[in-house]
């Protein structure tokens, strides 16, 4: 019945909300009025204050201290705040003006749930309809015609960029508000085998230290880039070559210990620190933007985001096209080490849950696939953070000298 109309406002979606990065910055709107604290510090919590701030053309429909307390008070857990939260940014701007001029006096709105892929069928729109009385009010597509939530008033207009107002209370969702798993429930494996990493996720369940130092992660935050069985496979016999810490550091390379969308990794380029990252063991790898996609960069190899698994605060699971190799474990192929520009540390990275003591056979020579001898020009390029700064530094004063002497 309403297709038409859902499709007008898809298309709508994909070509008005352009993302952006400068602009509006939502938590700084609301800081300005208190009675939303509540609601800001979710937006926070959840990560979607990053997803309003790239976007235009929006409209945040915010509640009040009271409406989010009694949305607390059933203990819902992040990921089902986070899909409740963005039910209520809504995929348009719509200012005061054209809430009280929709034409017909009623239209549907997509909301950033509909974006995420969570929402089946169209409980991710938003109906909103000019009721008698001058009143505008709102409820979820499928709600069985209850339009029991008004517009309050608004509080920040940035046109067209991003509208917020008030709406009397928490849109109420059956869909929105389904108890998602516990975090730590979820069989992570599971989730790979089911979807083209099996033999990643066998390899994982076979090694014990590893299994846990995932499992451990969960609740606190993890990302996992699992690399596809094809590529897997092939690399079997290398993996074999490795010694028992080997293995375990190499698998735990390929979990971060922090939750990151995709949208967080397109914007958070820089080095990674990995669940194998430990002290002197850096196991670290550069997540670098190309185009639209997002590729893992290690000194020998570049592996590709090609598939989202599951992204549900805190757990993210993406595909990746290429074995990720860790340099403290593979050598580079023997190619002349171009200075690698400097990079953005991401310095906010938590450690991961993981303490291991260091053993003897933990030290990086006694693995089959590194040697002593490793190239030291290649360790000064991209091993020694003071290093890689001191030549960002050290361009910069070039730029500068070049720049003076310009000037004279
Ligand atoms: C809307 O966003 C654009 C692009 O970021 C910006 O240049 C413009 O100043 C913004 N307008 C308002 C009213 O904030
Ligand atoms: C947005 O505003 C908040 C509060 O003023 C500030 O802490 C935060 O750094 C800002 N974010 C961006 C991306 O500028
Ligand atoms: C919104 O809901 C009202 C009440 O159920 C309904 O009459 C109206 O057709 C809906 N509007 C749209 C655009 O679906
Ligand atoms: C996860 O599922 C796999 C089968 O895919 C099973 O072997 C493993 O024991 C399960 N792990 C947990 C922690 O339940
Ligand atoms: C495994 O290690 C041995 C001894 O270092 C080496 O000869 C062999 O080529 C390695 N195999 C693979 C698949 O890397
Ligand atoms: C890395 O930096 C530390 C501290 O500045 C220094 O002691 C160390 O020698 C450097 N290592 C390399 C390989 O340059």
């Amino acid at each position: 019945m309403h297709f038409f109309t859902v499709l007008l406002s898809l298309f709508f979606f994909l070509f008005t909300t352009t993302t952006i990065t400068h602009g509006h910055n939502i938590t700084h709107i609301l800081a300005s009025h208190p009675s939303f604290s509540t609601f800001n510090h979710y937006l926070t919590l959840t990560h979607l204050a990053g997803e309003i701030n790239r976007r235009t053309t929006i409209t945040v429909c915010a509640v009040d201290n009271a409406a989010m307390s009694e949305l607390l008070s059933k203990k819902p857990s992040i990921s089902t705040i986070k899909n409740i939260l963005s039910l209520h940014v809504l995929l348009d701007y719509f200012g005061t003006k054209k809430l009280h001029q929709i034409r017909d006096g009623s239209a549907l709105a997509a909301t950033m749930f509909q974006a995420t892929g969570s929402a089946p069928g169209s409980s991710g729109f938003v109906n909103i309809t000019d009721v008698k009385g001058g009143k505008v009010a709102f409820g979820p597509e499928v709600n069985e015609g209850n339009l029991d939530v008004f517009y309050v008033k608004s509080l920040e207009e940035l046109p067209y960029n991003i509208s917020v107002i008030q709406v009397s209370k928490v849109l109420p969702s059956d869909v929105a508000a389904a108890p998602t798993p516990e975090p730590s429930a979820m069989n992570i494996t599971e989730i790979m085998s089911a979807h083209g990493c099996k033999v990643f996720a066998d390899t994982l369940i076979a090694n014990r230290e590893a299994s846990k130092t995932y499992q451990d992660n969960i609740d606190g935050g993890l990302t996992v880039f699992c690399p596809l069985d094809d590529p897997f496979k092939a690399f079997l016999p290398k993996f074999k070559n490795l010694t028992a810490s080997g293995k375990e550091s190499f698998l735990e390379f390929f979990g971060l210990p922090i939750y990151q969308s995709l949208a967080m990794l397109k914007s958070n380029n820089g080095i990674m620190n990995t669940l194998a990252t430990d002290g002197q063991k850096k196991f670290d790898f550069t997540v670098q933007n190309d185009g639209e996609d997002v590729t893992l960069k290690t000194r020998s190899t570049t592996a590709k985001i090609v598939g989202t698994l599951i992204d549900e605060q805190p757990l993210a699971i993406y595909t990746i096209d290429k074995v990720l190799l860790p340099k403290e474990l593979f050598k580079a192929a023997p190619t002349p080490a171009p200075a690698p520009a400097p990079e953005k540390e991401v310095a906010d990275a938590p450690k991961s849950s993981k303490h291991k003591k260091p053993t003897a056979d933990d030290s990086p020579s006694d693995s089959p696939a590194d040697s002593p001898d490793d190239d030291p020009a290649d360790q000064t390029a991209d091993d020694n953070a003071s290093v890689r700064f001191g030549g960002g530094r050290l361009i910069a004063t070039v730029l500068s000298l070049c720049l003076g002497l310009l000037l004279l």
